[in-house]
């Protein structure tokens, strides 16, 4: 498991700033004003700060932007990281300047002398999200992030104050590691296990196995797993911080991996399914980041768990299921699964917690990474309001998301000839389709969105807040809209 940064507070002192051994960060606003930190610094460098703030580099970096001066003179310290920042950022300025820190940082200690400036806390939050690497699986013993201390005015506060950003960035994290985890090590038993040891946070976990999904009627979501030696699980994970109202539901897609079943995916790339549980992921982080923050409202997870393989035993292209809301369902292509998977547990969350709207995530398509790349989430909607509140907390946390349309129209793509529906609509708007098939076991009032997150769980090219690969995308953005929608 990946811990994210030891990161403290502690009063000014700028006497002890010459003997601080490390990296030493510093704040400079754009027309090369100094505070009393960078001032001392400044002097101790025999004005090494003033020339860099008056440099060309400097006026070209953007606020949030980290400039490096090596081994100056006066200081015990390796480097002075200079921040470019206004004197008050905003929450994105803020973040992103601790990203940048941490990506400065490498193995060494840092001390960042934050003073009086404002959102010092969200500086935290970014250092402790960029300070990410998956190396459980490198022979090399893994190394933690290496620690940074906050020189800061009002370190009691501030420390407080960071403390919910500490809370997501470990949610954050969490999804990472799950996400990134290759399929031999995660299976479906491992996940469940890893989910019931959040238990210990003041979280409801329960399983429910094969014989239990069987009962209840779940035969969408066990014919995918069915070709697998690993068993089909749901995981549902109850947050109760609130009063007596229903839960909000969170619904991931857990494909352990994905083969493509008997409709198998080509060799190229097929490696990259080990993430085809991107979503049950996300689920996990913000139960987890829930819990630790104490989170004043109620919220339900549920997660499919399922490995989708061929074998002799396989669900076929062509057969036909009952989902456990009655609809029938033809299985044109075995590929298309991760539907085949929520059908079941969206009907389930609604029928055992008929929650108060609910949310679900899956790397669904395909087609969403033609569509939309990796810059936003894919999102569809049967309400505006709620689609309008997640799409405005994604923005107010840096996550990509965009509104995709929805219609009856598309329905006549995937009706069936034998059954109510079939798994697949085709080439032409694979990812709206897939949409529409979700939608139908949506009950009629229920607000209802469905990120498609196919293209942003993973990703090849490092983010602002990630190296490559997991981003644990849309943790923080629903946080925000429980923290902003639900709580008090
Ligand atoms: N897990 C894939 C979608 C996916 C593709 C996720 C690339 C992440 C990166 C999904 O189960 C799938 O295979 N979808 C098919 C649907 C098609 C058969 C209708 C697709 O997108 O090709
Ligand atoms: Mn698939
Ligand atoms: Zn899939």
């Amino acid at each position: 498991m990946t811990q994210i940064a030891d990161i403290r507070f502690t009063a000014v002192d700028l006497d002890a700033i010459a003997e601080t051994e490390g990296l030493v960060a510093i704040f400079v606003n754009a027309e090369g004003k100094l505070d009393a930190g960078a001032r001392k610094v400044n002097t101790l460098t025999r004005k090494a700060v003033a020339r860099l703030a008056d440099s060309d580099r400097f006026a070209k970096a953007k606020d949030g932007d980290v400039q490096r001066l090596n081994y100056p003179n006066g200081l015990a310290a390796d480097a002075v990281l200079v921040v470019k920042s206004p004197k008050r950022p905003d929450q994105a300025t803020a973040r992103r300047a601790g990203a940048q820190l941490a990506k400065a940082q490498g193995d060494n200690p840092l001390l960042i002398v934050a003073g009086t400036l404002p959102r010092s806390e969200e500086v935290a939050m970014g250092l402790a999200l960029r300070g990410y690497n998956f190396d459980d699986h490198k022979s090399e013993a893994g190394r933690d992030a290496a620690a940074a201390t906050f020189m800061v005015s009002k370190p009691a506060e501030t420390q407080a104050a960071a403390a919910d950003g500490f809370a997501i960035a470990e949610g954050v994290f969490f999804t990472r590691d799950l996400t990134n985890e290759p399929a031999n090590v995660l299976t479906t038993v491992e996940f469940a296990n890893r989910l019931d040891e959040l238990s210990a946070l003041g979280l409801e976990v329960e399983i429910l196995e094969e014989d239990k999904l069987e009962e209840l009627g779940m035969a969408s979501l066990l014919c995918v797993g069915q070709g697998s030696d690993s068993p089909s699980k749901v995981v549902v994970m109850q947050w109760n911080g609130g009063g007596k109202e229903a839960p909000f539901a969170l619904v991931g897609k857990g494909v352990v991996f994905d083969t493509g079943g008997i409709s198998l995916k080509p060799a190229a790339g097929m490696e990259d399914m080990t993430m085809d549980m991107g979503g049950a992921g996300v689920v996990a982080g913000v139960m987890k980041s829930l819990a630790l923050r104490k989170a004043k409202a109620n919220v339900v997870g549920l997660v499919g768990l399922v490995e989708n393989m061929p074998s002799g035993n396989a669900t076929r292209p062509g057969d036909v299921v009952t989902a456990m809301s009655g609809t029938t369902i033809e299985v044109i292509n075995t590929d298309a699964e991760g539907r085949l998977v929520l059908a079941d547990v969206l009907w389930y969350a609604q029928d055992r917690f008929k929650p108060r709207g609910m949310i679900n995530l899956a790397t669904l398509t395909g087609a969403i990474i033609i569509g939309l790349g990796h810059e936003n989430a894919g999102v569809f909607s049967n309400s505006d309001d709620l689609s309008g509140a997640f799409l405005k907390a994604a923005e107010t946390e840096g996550e990509g998301a965009w509104r995709m349309p929805m219609g009856p129209g598309y329905d006549k793509l995937i009706k069936s000839n034998i059954a109510d529906i079939k798994n697949t609509g085709g080439r032409p708007a694979g990812s709206i389709t897939a949409a529409q098939f979700l939608g139908r076991f949506v009950k009629d009032d229920m607000p209802w969105c469905h990120l498609d997150i196919a293209g942003v769980a993973s990703v090849k090219a490092e983010t602002a807040f990630a190296p490559r690969g997991a981003t644990g995308w849309g943790v923080m953005a629903l946080n925000r809209l429980i923290s902003d929608r639900y709580e008090g």
